[in-house]
């Protein structure tokens, strides 16, 4: 046994699926609509991707919602897209509690993140904080590298302080001090990375995590990915052997 799962008979669900929702911004430009029109379509497919991940008995959903890099767009994007995430939680939350929906950030999200999505975050991380149903995960000012590199500072401060020796730095510690670990609950790594809108990449999305990952990549953009879609993917995904580098 592997992760809870039978290797070569793998007929389970994935405990941990990541989404890299892309495709926002083509879907609008081929709908004659705005790019916040986009995003905010790309926030109601995401609202009914929770749901069905819920439905489905998936513990771990983790969704690339804003990168380091998107800092680089248009400031009324940026705003508009922090102003997407406070709708979603004035809308959302208490439905998420609710259904026992556990809500954790991974990234900077007190920097540079504007205060009222900040004051928004905060409420969802509390309110939610005793459920244990889906973990729902948000990377936002999330990057890999820059997610590494605050591993690697932390860990080195403590070898500084002589609370650890660099012959005890191993790969658990390194887990265990990214965004996905302890601070976190120790997310277990994603078993499924989901991309849409036809790029196959993974954009500093949860480099490290993804050491054994299975990826899923499909042409649909994110505003018209469906929940049937992401079952019929889960349900290809658990047909699928994964030995982990073993036979
Ligand atoms: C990628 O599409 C999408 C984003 C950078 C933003 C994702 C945001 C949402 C799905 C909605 C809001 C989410 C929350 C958590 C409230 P793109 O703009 O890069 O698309 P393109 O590559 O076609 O331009």
């Amino acid at each position: 046994m592997l992760n809870g799962r039978i290797m070569g008979e793998n007929r389970s669900m994935p405990r941990h699926v990541a989404v890299i929702m892309d495709g926002n911004g083509r879907w609008a430009q081929k709908n004659g609509v705005s790019r916040l029109t986009g995003h905010n379509q790309g926030m109601l497919a995401m609202k009914e991707i929770i749901k069905k991940a819920d439905v489905m008995g998936i513990k771990y959903l983790t969704v690339y919602a804003f990168s380091t890099e998107n800092w680089k767009r248009s400031q009324e994007e940026v705003g508009g897209i922090f102003n997407l995430l406070v709708k979603f939680v004035g809308s959302e939350l208490a439905e998420l509690d609710e259904n026992n929906v556990r809500v954790h950030i991974l990234g900077e999200y007190r920097e540079k993140v504007p205060a009222a999505a900040i004051v928004s975050i905060e409420k969802a991380i509390e309110t939610t904080a005793d459920n244990d149903g889906l973990q729902f995960n948000i990377a936002l000012n999330y990057g890999s590298r820059a997610e590494i590199t605050r591993a690697v500072k932390r860990i080195c401060r403590l070898v500084e302080n002589g609370d650890l020796k660099p012959e005890e730095v191993n790969e658990e510690i390194i887990s265990e001090t990214l965004y996905t670990g302890s601070e976190n609950g120790n997310i277990p790594d994603p078993d499924l990375i989901i991309r849409t809108s036809g790029e196959e990449r993974l954009s500093n999305f949860l480099l490290w995590q993804a050491a054994y990952s299975e990826f899923a990549f499909t042409d649909t953009l994110w505003p018209d990915f469906t929940p049937e879609e992401f079952e019929s993917i889960i349900e290809e995904f658990s047909a699928r052997g994964r030995r982990f580098g073993g036979r």
